[in-house]
């Protein structure tokens, strides 16, 4: 792969963001971009300003869906510090994502590099209020102009940046979520476990219907029986039961999500009695009627940990914890947020620095 080029506007220092940012609503100056073609491989990498894409009306991705796209986040420190969470894990989903969508992979190491040069620049983007974040949204389409159903030739590979908020109206307020079980949003060896724009237009629909009865989110079921739990909208869902946390076992139609292995991760650490397995919406319905669920959470990068306080199937309305924030719910984004804003020490590896360096302006 050839440096990439650098095609800078002036940066400004001294951004002053809105008192809510709320979430992918403003992005930075400066966005990276590669293209594929066939024959050549990914090339021409570039860092430049963010405009317009010249798109045209044929070109594939608009028509047939093909791409897909990550979502990670960097944070700075009290010390002025830029870290990335896990950007290896992204990166390495992304090119699974890639494979099951005829996508070309691209190398993981020289995106890392791309993405730190990127971030370097734009570091004055990083807000650092409470929840606050720089959000990273890596995205390829297949970009040839051409009507036919097969694989793109040509793509774009893409990163935009955005300061956000929280992504939940609520903050860390708990939310009401909603257990679909009139139209599902993927199937098994389906495209679920991947990032592709095809999964979260099947969710929209219900989304919308959910939301005009006042919940925040929709629980999805199994795309064939609708009788397992699998995930949410924008998370992967864990139960708290009196003698075990659960979470849905991967099984394709679910994205695996990299908050949630990190979630698993340190609920072993902790000794918890952590399972991934099927779980039946009439096992929670169940155990929420034995008095034996204590607590529901969901987790993603967009979402961090958010509490469930109430969760509804059918027409039975279950308020979980009395609608108050489960006490490991507390826990575990007090112990990601610590890590991730530099405030407790790094133990598993999990952060990039991104080296603060002086970029030439063109
Ligand atoms: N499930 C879906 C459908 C998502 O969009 C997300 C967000 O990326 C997640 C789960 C959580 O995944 P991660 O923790 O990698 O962000
Ligand atoms: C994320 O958490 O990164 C997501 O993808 C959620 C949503 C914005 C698509």
């Amino acid at each position: 792969m050839e440096p990439i080029t650098f095609q800078l506007n002036e940066t400004k220092s001294n951004i002053s963001f809105p008192d809510d940012l709320g979430f992918g609503k403003i992005f930075t100056n400066h966005i990276f971009m590669m293209d594929y073609n066939e024959g050549k491989g990914w090339h021409n990498p570039i860092i430049k300003p963010l405009e317009d894409l010249p798109i045209h009306p044929a070109t594939m991705f608009i028509h047939y869906g093909q791409a897909i796209f990550e979502g990670m986040k960097a944070y700075k420190t009290a010390n002025d510090e830029v870290i990335i969470f896990r950007p290896d894990q992204y990166f390495k989903r992304m090119n699974n994502s890639a494979r099951r969508m005829c996508i070309p992979e691209v190398d993981e190491k020289f995106m890392l590099d791309a993405l730190k040069e990127l971030v370097n620049i734009e570091r004055d983007w990083i807000p650092t209020k409470e929840m606050e974040s720089l959000y990273i949204r890596p995205f390829i389409y297949g970009a040839d102009p051409f009507l036919g159903v097969n694989p793109s030739k040509s793509y774009k590979l893409i990163i935009l940046l955005s300061p956000v908020g929280a992504y939940y109206p609520e903050g860390f307020k708990p939310i009401k979520i909603l257990i679909q079980d009139e139209y599902v949003r993927a199937v098994r060896k389906g495209l679920g476990e991947c990032k592709t724009p095809a999964n979260y237009a099947a969710s929209l629909l219900a989304g919308e219907q959910a939301l005009k009865q006042g919940y925040t989110q929709v629980l999805w079921l199994d795309g064939v029986e609708q009788k397992y739990i699998e995930e949410v909208g924008t998370m992967n869902i864990f139960i708290k039961f009196k003698d075990e946390v659960v979470t849905p076992k991967l099984n394709g139609s679910i994205l695996p999500g990299i908050t949630r292995k990190t979630v698993i991760q340190l609920l072993q650490e902790w000794n918890m009695n952590i399972v991934e397995r099927e779980i039946t919406v009439d096992e929670v319905v169940e155990r929420f009627d034995a008095g034996d669920l204590a607590g529901v959470f969901g987790c993603g990068t967009a979402a961090v940990i958010s509490s469930v306080g109430w969760l509804t199937y059918k027409n039975k309305k279950m308020a979980i914890n009395n609608g108050e924030p489960g006490e490991l719910a507390l826990k575990l984004f007090d112990e990601i947020t610590s890590i991730q804003y530099g405030l407790k020490e790094d133990t598993h590896n999990w952060l990039t620095h991104v080296e603060k360096k002086e970029v030439v302006v063109s």
